[in-house]
């Protein structure tokens, strides 16, 4: 049986990430009553309790819909502060004694890579990496090389089943409902395949830029930000075969093998893209050729997807904040009806966020004389706000109960690793874009020839 862990010890309590999601996950589920351990704190700032207390408070207020106060006083006295420089032993050593009597501690990294090594040690001297786990933030390396280095290190203190990695995209609702729906529902299996299905494409617009992250989107770009993570693992949810069963490995199982069988990306099918003023950003080189945008075409070498593209693009300031899935069908094999709309076959789309729907695209007789098509869709399931449970959340409790059907295994991330190493090198001029269109021109030529990009409405 898995032991619940029973306290977490968050390295990085001071950032970014802990102010946006972290507290108000802890406050959502101390308002569900799962709440149930001590939570410590871990920075290099100089805090006092009341400090952190009154930082909280400020991010759910800010991030988490309003203060709950009964959850809120909860949270409040479960939290602990521990400053240190992670390089000194002593930090250890009062983490040992800050969370008292904890045996099976649940550490979450959200600190830079370079430091996971160091952190390990230490926790590993003080004796909390014994019947421990650990959560790590995204990225899992710069390339393929550096995240098998990292597994290295990880691996000498935790085995795999103890390490978490966090991709927040298999937390949401609407990733999940992939899953659910494919496997859920009979009539779709005959046609999800190469003989029914044309394209596939994948948008994830953003209507912002790089929002005061200029330093860290420099050494990211969009390729390793949101594509070689949060879109591959979608892709592993559309393109996976049957699980055998809903155990944790049963599903990694699936999805690793689709990244395995997916070919490494050609540099031809790649369009990178820059919007003009990002070399003004702050942080950013005036002569920096990080993409902001990256469209390109992926090939699922399998029985089932030979010969089916999956167009994938993201970008930042774009015309809109969306992000889409769209599964083509195969048009009709003959013209019927020579006034219908040509070849609009049918679709399915999941739209994955802001918004959470699931519709199905097909064509009707427009009323009247005539056989002339309208393009319909058929709504099959639409939730107003994008997540009830927040990602954060429900993987944060998954950690806690050492559930990792949600999280990223390392032969997964070794291989999408693999997929995108061929052109995350390339030193390209990217095409410029402007701010608030849909990218770069060039990225049309891609999809022109499968009718184009469906832009998320
Ligand atoms: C993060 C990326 O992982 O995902 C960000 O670093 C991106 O650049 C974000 O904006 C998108 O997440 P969501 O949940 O808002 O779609």
């Amino acid at each position: 049986m898995r032991e619940r862990s029973d306290a977490l010890l968050f390295f990085g309590i001071t950032g970014d990430l802990a102010y946006k999601k972290i507290f108000p996950a802890l406050h959502a589920m101390a308002k569900r009553g799962m709440l149930d351990l001590p939570v410590v704190g871990v920075a290099t700032k100089p805090l006092t309790h009341d400090d952190l207390v009154a930082r909280a408070h400020a991010s759910i207020t800010e991030y988490g819909g309003g203060v709950d106060e009964t959850a809120f006083a909860k949270l409040a006295s479960s939290l602990r502060y521990v400053q240190g420089n992670y390089r000194d032993m002593s930090t250890f050593t009062a983490l040992r004694e800050a969370v008292g009597g904890a045996v099976h501690p649940l550490h979450y990294l959200a600190i830079p890579p370079s430091l996971f090594a160091t952190v390990v040690e230490g926790l590993a001297a003080s004796g909390l990496t014994q019947r421990a786990r650990v959560v790590l933030e995204k990225p899992f390396g710069r390339d393929l090389e550096s995240a098998r280095a990292l597994n290295a290190t990880l691996h000498q203190r935790f085995d795999e089943s103890s390490i978490f990695r966090i991709d927040h995209y298999l937390g949401k609702e609407a990733v999940q409902n992939i899953l659910y729906f494919r496997f859920a529902n009979a009539f779709l299996e005959p046609i999800w395949n190469r003989q029914y299905i044309e394209h596939v494409q994948i948008t994830m617009a953003e209507q912002f830029g790089v929002a005061g992250r200029g330093k860290f989107y420099e050494e990211t770009g969009a390729i390793r930000d949101v594509i070689q993570n949060h879109l591959l693992q979608v892709i592993g949810f559309l393109a996976m075969e049957p699980p055998s069963g809903n155990y944790a490995e049963a599903i990694r199982d699936e999805q690793a093998k689709v990244l395995r069988s997916i070919v490494p990306i050609e540099p031809y099918k790649l369009v990178a893209g820059q919007f003009d003023g990002y070399r003004a950003e702050e942080g950013v080189a005036r002569d920096s050729r990080v993409p902001t945008y990256a469209a390109l075409e992926l090939r699922i070498d399998s029985w089932r997807w030979a010969g089916v593209p999956f167009f994938v693009r993201t970008g930042k300031s774009l015309a809109r904040t969306a992000t889409e899935v769209r599964v083509k069908f195969k048009a009709p094999p003959q013209v019927v009806f020579q006034d219908a709309l040509p070849a609009m076959g049918n679709h399915l789309r999941f739209r994955l966020g802001p918004e959470v729907a699931i519709a199905l695209g097909a064509s009707a007789k427009r009323p009247g004389d005539g056989m002339v098509g309208v393009a319909s869709e058929l709504v099959l399931a639409r939730m107003k706000s994008a997540d009830e449970m927040d990602a954060y959340e429900r993987l944060l409790g998954d950690a806690m109960d050492g559930d990792a059907t949600l999280f990223a295994r390392q032969d997964a991330v070794e291989a999408a690793w693999g997929i995108v190493d061929p052109i995350i090198k390339l030193d390209r001029e990217p095409s410029l874009y402007t701010a608030g269109t849909w990218g770069p021109r060039e990225a049309d030529e891609l999809t022109r020839s499968r009718g184009g990009w469906a832009d998320p409405a």
